[in-house]
């Protein structure tokens, strides 16, 4: 539980708020860079700010408030010209520094543009995710996590506007014990809802998760529930571990319970399988969410480092039917159940009235860490993962991963690939996170004749305006 203060401390994120400001301490990613060889223009609301991101016809990125200077229009209708930004309405032109360089309606010898300026902060791509600093100079250099600087692999990035605050979405992360009920058993009530459930798995959780050796998909099969046997937690250099030991594992081979699921302070985590979930605060209630996710070229696929390269792709938010009910077909994948869990907590939830249990105790250190942190960055530091040193060449910031650990390769409980061998099973398609919605899974599955999912179901009603609260 905390108070009503603590609760906006850890929450609030606008300009000159404690979490606003630690949150400026960091590259946020914004975009990925190929949706700008699409549309060179995107709106962005980052920590409170309206602004607009664009590449100009020369390359160069920008980020500048997102109001003209002049009369006010927005900028995401600008033109994209060789040196910069030009408004639509009265074409005055701006560069990445913010700086007015045209006005063409006022006369040539005129120094007013050189006396306007719009608001404009650093911008810079790296692993095809455009990063954001809205800090305090000088900026820091950009993490390179290992999944962002990885070579010769296939990216994908999939993105969702979640309607509600970052905190709750980051504390699931440290909710091991969601993973049982929300993705396996409420799972197997969602497909139950949708009339395609046909074998409930395990309800005791006594035996590892498996599929049928025919590949029958996650959305026919019922999730096998893995009981949690105990979890636990550590602080480490660059945030807290994950400890999770089902009831099927024991302590000395179990990979989730001896290495375990790290959680990158102040808003990643490594989701294992070469993969990030990265929640930005766009503001008090909105996350703009983003699935980075590589994986080695299949036969036949071209690896590329080119940002341009990327997959990017739509997740799809929960919402409801014309009755008010849930569209349960958006809710048969974990992204799915806890875009819903997240959202309907409120748009910010409210934690002075929470009852927090035993099971909580990862979420009651990752608060203790963020108001730690805070007083670090209130005294002048650095707080956690904020790099003033790039690794050495080529180099990346190593993090223990349970999943990348080499004994995981040969583990099916881990590894899909040991999965396939050892089970005799197709590659599919699975639940976890945006599986389902993934291209690059999509045509890697398609080609290994594999079991697709069926297209996701529209919503009428959003739950960004049903949400409660
Ligand atoms: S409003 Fe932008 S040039 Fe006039
Ligand atoms: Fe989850």
């Amino acid at each position: 539980m905390l108070t009503a203060e603590q609760n906006e401390r850890l929450t609030l994120v606008g300009p000159g708020t404690p979490m606003g400001e630690l949150m400026r301490r960091y590259w946020q990613p914004i975009a990925a860079y190929a949706e700008l060889s699409t549309n060179p223009t995107k709106a962005i609301r980052l920590l409170g700010e309206d602004l607009v991101l664009y590449k100009d016809r020369s390359g160069t990125l920008g980020l500048l408030e997102a109001s003209c200077a002049h009369r006010r229009v927005h900028l995401l209708y600008g033109i994209p010209e060789d040196n910069g930004l030009r408004c639509p309405y009265h074409g005055w032109l701006y560069d990445a520094s913010g700086q007015c360089l045209e006005m063409p309606a006022e006369a040539p010898e005129s120094t007013f543009p050189s006396r306007v300026q719009l608001k404009a902060y650093p911008v810079a791509e790296l692993g095809g995710l455009v990063f954001a600093y809205l800090g305090p100079a000088p900026a820091p250099v950009l993490p390179h996590w290992g999944p962002f600087v990885a070579k010769g692999v296939v990216r994908s990035i999939g993105w969702a506007v979640v309607p509600c605050n970052w905190l709750q979405i980051m504390e699931n992360s440290l909710d091991p014990v969601h993973g049982e009920y929300n993705h396996q058993y409420f799972c197997n009530y969602v497909l139950e809802r949708m009339g395609i459930l046909d074998d409930r798995g395990d309800l005791l959780g006594e035996r590892p998760a498996q599929l049928s050796a025919e590949g029958e998909s996650f959305w026919r099969k019922g999730a096998t529930i893995r009981h949690h046997k105990k979890v636990g937690f550590t602080a480490f250099e660059h945030g807290i571990l994950k400890h999770r030991l089902y009831a099927f594992e024991d302590e000395e081979t179990s990979l989730g319970w001896r290495i375990g699921h790290p959680i990158l302070f102040p808003n990643y985590e490594h989701g294992g399988l070469d993969h990030f979930q990265i929640r930005v605060p766009m503001d008090d209630t909105h996350t703009y969410y983003l699935w980075y996710r590589y994986s080695p070229p299949r036969d036949g696929e071209q690896a590329s480092d080119d940002p341009d390269d990327v997959n990017v792709y739509k997740v799809p938010m929960p919402g409801l039917d014309g009755d008010m009910q849930p569209v349960w077909g958006l809710m048969d994948n974990n992204s799915g159940q806890d875009n819903m869990m997240w959202t309907s907590q409120g748009p910010i939830m409210q934690r002075p009235i929470e009852k927090l249990g035993q099971s909580d105790v990862g979420i009651i250190m990752f608060r203790r860490m963020l108001f730690e942190q805070l007083a670090v960055m209130e005294d002048g530091g650095d707080p956690m993962n904020v790099f003033r040193k790039l690794p050495p060449d080529g180099d990346h910031i190593v993090v223990p991963v349970e999943e990348l650990d080499p004994a995981a390769a040969n583990d099916p409980v881990y590894s899909r690939a040991a999965a396939v061998a050892t089970q005799g099973r197709k590659p599919r398609i699975g639940a976890g996170n945006t599986q389902k919605y993934d291209p690059v899974l999509l045509r890697h599955t398609a080609d290994a004749g594999g079991t697709l999912p069926p297209p996701p179901p529209s919503i009428e009603i959003d739950m960004a305006e049903a949400a409660p609260g």
